[in-house]
């Protein structure tokens, strides 16, 4: 059978390959830390769930909904747009129920992006944005970010040649998603004027819209001049209240958009999963305020994190302030997929390399807190520090044993921070 062009052109799923290499690890008495994939560990919240249970017995629960999405959960998002950023949304017009952002991501493209265009993905890029274009036969430019201090920060002059290139639209997720960066208002003005001036789309990834424990909120599109009209929201109650396995997010759109995706809604999904909209409208009107809680344990995680990091010359710290990860670069020989895997073999930790994000996550790990408690983190330290200082062990030895062979330091390989990058450990 021949297998079409575009989905062989796909890179495979990066989760999937490192999950594969974890089942191999087996070490009796020293389980995996798993600081892998973006997985919250906090569970619905319990009177939501009661909720749910009390409508279970629903036959509607268990049929198709509208296509759209149920009008309670268009409607509880609507209230909760207004009460948290006094934007006022048309639940009829504006807004689509999806089967989790990354469908939404896919319907989005679908009404906006033809066949053989561009769309700038900020870089680190989220994988399976790029595989979604690649899935439909369109490419992926890199907008890299920049470094300030021990932060991942936008570099708005890079935004404007990509787009001036042709691109049709631009992906910005904020809190960012693979950094852990929170791009504030400042920034994400400079990206929605670059936007509106080109008259292309931002497609704004907002699957960690509540979770952020640094100082600066997050600036939304809709703020700007413009925004309303240029933006396709992406959203989720994956990450916000603990129901990545319900699968139901959102997408806010401009009324004719939003039109037109419903031809692919209905094609792909007829409708998002009907309890989980049940369950996540549950969460929105009665525990809105649920995410605050689990940040503060978020921000708990960090700290302990970072403070491992710092005893490891071999990383370097970036500070995050949302989201679920950090993004550390690091002074290695090795490739980051290669790094990766020896650090599940060899040292029990799970982290994904940076290379999975894009030609610019190279030299780098990205490390996720949210399924890690403290004690756990606390161990994951322990044991990258017990891995790098062996291997720096071992290469010197090398070096000693055979001077000029094998010798050369991973400084000399300029993979890690860029020089003068600021380290606070
Ligand atoms: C940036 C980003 N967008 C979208 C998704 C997928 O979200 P959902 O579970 O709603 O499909 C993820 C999941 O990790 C993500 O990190």
């Amino acid at each position: 059978m021949r297998i079409a062009e575009w989905i062989q052109a796909t890179i495979a799923p990066p989760i999937v390959d490192i999950y594969a290499l974890a089942r191999q690890y087996d070490r009796p008495g020293q389980p995996l830390i798993n600081m892998g994939q973006g997985i919250p560990d906090m569970m619905p919240p319990a009177p939501c769930l009661a909720a749910l249970a009390d409508r279970l017995a629903d036959p509607a629960l268990h049929r198709y909904g509208p296509d759209q999405g149920l009008p309670e959960l268009r409607e509880a998002l609507a209230a909760d747009y207004r009460r948290r950023l006094g934007v006022r949304l048309d639940p009829e017009r504006e807004i689509i129920i999806t089967a989790g952002a990354n469908h939404g991501f896919v319907l989005a493209l679908l009404a906006l992006v033809q066949p053989g265009e561009r769309v700038v993905l900020g870089a680190p890029y989220y994988f399976n944005h790029l595989m979604a274009l690649q899935l439909l036969g369109m490419t992926g430019v890199e907008w890299p970010l920049t470094v300030r201090g021990d932060r991942f920060v936008l570099d708005l002059d890079g935004l404007a040649p990509r787009l001036a290139a042709g691109a049709a639209g631009v992906v910005c997720v904020n809190p960012n998603n693979p950094t852990g960066a929170v791009f504030g208002a400042e920034d994400m003005s400079g990206v929605m004027a670059a936007c509106v001036r080109r008259g292309v789309p931002l497609f704004y990834d907002e699957v960690y819209s509540l979770i952020a424990f640094g100082e600066e909120p997050a600036g939304h599109p809709y703020a700007f001049a413009g925004g309303r009209e240029h933006t396709i929201i992406l959203g989720s109650f994956s990450k916000l209240f603990g129901l990545t396995g319900w699968r139901v997010g959102y997408i806010i759109a401009p009324p004719p958009v939003v039109e037109q995706m419903m031809k692919a809604q209905d094609t792909t999904v007829i409708c998002a999963p009907v309890a989980g909209q049940a369950l996540a409208a549950e969460c929105l009107r009665r525990c809105p305020d649920y995410p605050a809680a689990y940040c503060r344990e978020l921000g708990r995680r960090v700290r302990r994190l970072s403070a491992a990091v710092c005893d490891i010359p071999a990383l370097t710290w970036r500070e995050p302030a949302g989201a679920l990860f950090t993004m550390l670069p690091y002074r290695h020989p090795e490739p980051s997929r290669q790094l990766a895997a020896r650090l599940v073999r060899e040292a029990g930790v799970m982290v994904i390399p940076g290379a999975a994000f894009g030609a610019s996550g190279e030299g780098h790990l990205r490390i996720s807190f949210g399924s890690s408690d403290e004690a756990t983190i606390a161990e994951a330290g322990r044991r990258l520090a017990r891995f790098f200082t062996e291997d720096r062990n071992r290469s010197d030895r090398n070096r000693t044993a055979a001077p000029g062979a094998g010798g050369r330091q991973a400084e000399d390989l300029g993979v890690g921070g860029a020089p003068g990058d600021a380290d606070p450990c």
